[in-house]
């Protein structure tokens, strides 16, 4: 059978930083446990806007649609915050989330023991925390129509449409609820129903889609403000959120910081089964592309490396090598291998990504 197809789209800022150390893993999976990947690279995001004019070239395109998993870096920067909004580079990662129809986005929210006390809550409310949101991720405000910014009388009027389908929310209902059995059996619901049609639907459709396939999993609603100050207050109360675009951007970023360091957290964004069975499937870390520290070897490359982990678990079936690569970052943290966004109060000298990296490496060979 040919080898399993990757494709590494770096991007912007740090992603080529970060990338670099997955590849050292990737190289790790075919020389010590036999695992080989055919990895084809391009560009996305402002290099891409750069080399061709456009932040995703129909070519790149083509090839994200053929291959088994793409793996992305980050994009954007502040070279190109003056571009036209068309081109812009997050444009590139927009386009390929929709043509790919990735409508399923995992965000797991981790706090790994050895930095519970970055968090800026109190040690005993993230200690242990592991949650995941089920981000919708295709549709919703940000590609809702009519969209744009129009003339009004004599003023301007900015438009953006939030628009869900049942059939949108009814399949990411059902890939929260196929996730929550696999965990704690457990989905909050988010949404405003109390002031959005499109929050009244949603509500609806996640519990018809209970009752009639998932009556076995616990399912609750909460208005998503009050799910931000719930998430704040007491995040263990969740395993599984699932919400729509923009509250999923939001409440995602939020639990992220929960967990100590936006430079942890990885993701994927899952869509339909592809002709071998494998759904199609693109994996980013959280974060993005921090111009600020580019180019100096000072970024995390654990929420990269994570988000190669769910590769293998969501697309490869390789969920004990994902176990591993996970085990083999627990092990190094607790070990107090430190990037320079993990350096606590009491000081002590950062590793660079290529170290960190290189650590992770050692505590693979170690776990044979
Ligand atoms: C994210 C990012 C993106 C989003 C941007 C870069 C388009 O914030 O993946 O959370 O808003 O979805
Ligand atoms: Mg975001």
């Amino acid at each position: 059978m040919a080898n399993p197809s990757l494709l590494i789209l770096a991007g912007d800022g740090i992603g080529p930083e970060v990338m670099a150390e997955v590849k050292k893993i990737i190289g790790w999976m075919g020389a010590k446990r036999g695992v080989h990947f055919d990895v084809s690279e391009d560009l996305v995001g402002g290099c891409a806007y750069d080399a061709h004019g456009t932040p995703l070239t129909d070519a790149t395109m083509a090839k994200a649609q053929a291959v088994d998993a793409v793996l992305l870096g980050a994009v954007g920067g502040p070279k190109y915050d003056s571009l036209d909004f068309s081109v812009k580079p997050e444009r590139g990662l927009l386009r390929l989330r929709k043509e790919m129809d990735l409508f399923s986005n995992l965000r797991p929210a981790q706090c790994f023991d050895a930095l519970a006390d970055f968090s800026s809550l109190k040690k005993e409310v993230v200690a242990g925390l592991d949650i995941v949101i089920v981000r919708e991720l295709t549709s919703g405000v940000y590609f809702g129509e009519p969209r744009g910014i129009f003339k009004e009388g004599n003023e301007r009027v900015g438009i953006n449409t939030q628009r869900y389908t049942e059939s949108e929310i009814a399949r990411v209902a059902r890939s929260a609820f196929e996730l929550a059995r696999k965990r704690n059996n457990k989905v909050c619901s988010m949404e405003k129903a109390n002031v959005m049609e499109s929050g009244i639907l949603w509500r609806e459709v996640v519990q018809e889609v209970h009752d009639r396939d998932y009556p076995d999993v616990a399912l609750t609603h909460m208005y998503a403000d009050n799910g931000a100050m719930q998430l704040c207050r007491w995040p263990k109360q969740f395993d599984v959120i699932v919400t729509d675009n923009l509250f999923g951007d939001v409440l995602s970023d939020m639990a992220a910081m929960l967990t100590g360091s936006l430079g942890m957290l990885p993701s994927a964004s899952l869509g339909l089964p592809m002709a071998n069975g494998r759904p199609k499937a693109l994996y980013e870390p959280v974060h993005g592309s921090a111009p600020d520290i580019t180019g100096q070897g000072k970024a995390n490359p654990i929420a990269c490396i994570l988000s190669f982990a769910m590769a293998l678990r969501y697309s490869f079936d390789l969920g004990e090598d994902a176990t591993r690569v996970e085990k083999a970052v627990e092990k190094v943290l607790a070990d107090g291998v430190r990037t320079a966004d993990l350096m606590g109060p009491e000081g002590g000298t950062p590793v660079s990504t290529a170290q960190m990296g290189d650590a992770v490496i050692a505590a693979l060979d170690a776990s044979l």
